[in-house]
């Protein structure tokens, strides 16, 4: 049976890039996709999870706008990465599918609540706010929940928003403290993973030779996106985040990390958003999360474009509206 999953995002070409490979996947049963402020405003994301909906062929998926402000404080969002639209790369047409009127918050309460305890998955690809707001007005959820596969933190390899902080972790570090510490199954997907798992030239080119309209805005938004840690790393092609959470559901086998405590700096101006990973166990404190830290990232990558292979083969009679700009 496919496992039931909630998609909380910021797209983010990465994030479409997790959508995208979510709704290729028989194995998944994507149950609804809510927004989450980060990359950009919560406008621009609500938008772009449509637009990347539209394009898998799928304006049927219930999309819900979530929180527009993390939990405490203001918000942060990386325009100088994704663009002023937050998909920067490809250009996509206004979608026409509606958003839900259900608050993305009451939409992941309700859910957990109505489908059977164990059943549902969450994949968070953004700030934790929603998830965080969900666990703060019914904190009996957190037992409800299968499991919570999620994109943040890092530790061997620092952050990329401040020395010590990955971006999802430190935009709202308080709702990822309460998401850390809800009892829940969590496995995490640090830059320590998303790291290895880079754009080169050759995997961009073979999802641009699936000569399809997915196959040519994933390769553009790929190359828009790439362009900004190529010149920060000096590697060939960009770390891919967001996809692994998918792919881990997928291939679990493609990974490898352990069992930690993880636990959430909320305070400290130097380290705010700094998750402290007990990697060699020194603590004591109790295991919270499946760290990853390995990956085969080039059977990630056939994965992807496998998967993406299957999205608009029939372009023309599925996707009539669908025009690229
Ligand atoms: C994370 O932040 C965003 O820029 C990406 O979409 C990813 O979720 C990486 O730090
Ligand atoms: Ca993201």
């Amino acid at each position: 049976m496919a496992e039931k999953i909630i998609i909380d995002t910021d797209p983010g070409q990465d994030d479409a890039l997790a959508i995208l490979l979510a709704l290729a996947s028989p194995e998944l049963e994507v149950l609804g996709i809510t927004a989450a402020a980060g990359n950009v405003p919560l406008a621009l994301t609500s938008k772009n999870i449509r637009k990347i909906c539209e394009l898998a062929g799928r304006p049927d998926m219930a999309v819900h706008a979530g929180c527009s402000q993390p939990m405490s404080g203001a918000l942060v969002t990386a325009e100088y990465v994704h663009g002023e639209t937050g998909m920067d790369g490809a250009e996509l047409p206004e979608p026409t599918m509606p958003l839900q009127a259900l608050h993305g918050v009451d939409f992941i309460i309700e859910t957990l609540r109505r489908e059977p305890a164990g059943t549902v998955t969450l994949c968070t690809l953004g700030p934790l706010t929603n998830l965080g707001k969900a666990l703060t007005r019914a904190p009996e959820i957190a037992g409800r929940i299968r499991r919570i596969v999620l994109m943040g933190g890092g530790l061997f390899e620092g952050g990329n928003i401040t020395p010590a902080a990955e971006f999802n972790i430190y935009v709202d570090p308080q709702a990822a403290t309460l998401v850390f510490g809800c009892g829940a199954p969590i496995v995490m997907m640090p830059l320590d993973v998303t790291h290895k798992v880079l754009t080169t030239r050759a995997r961009i080119a073979a999802i641009r030779a699936l000569g399809s309209q997915v196959g040519h805005v994933a390769a553009g938004w790929l190359e828009y996106f790439e362009r900004f840690d190529e010149a920060k790393y000096g590697t060939d092609g960009g770390p891919l985040h967001d996809p692994n959470v998918i792919a881990y559901l997928l291939k679990p086998e493609l990974y490898g990390g352990r069992h930690c405590n993880v636990e959430i700096e909320t305070e400290s101006e130097l380290t705010k958003g700094m998750t402290v990973a007990d990697w060699w166990g020194v603590s004591g404190r109790p295991k919270n999360a499946f760290f990853v830290r390995d990956v085969d990232a080039d059977g990630f990558f056939s994965l992807l474009t496998e998967r993406l292979s299957r999205l608009g083969r029939n372009d023309a009679a599925e996707q009539p509206k669908l025009r690229l700009v």
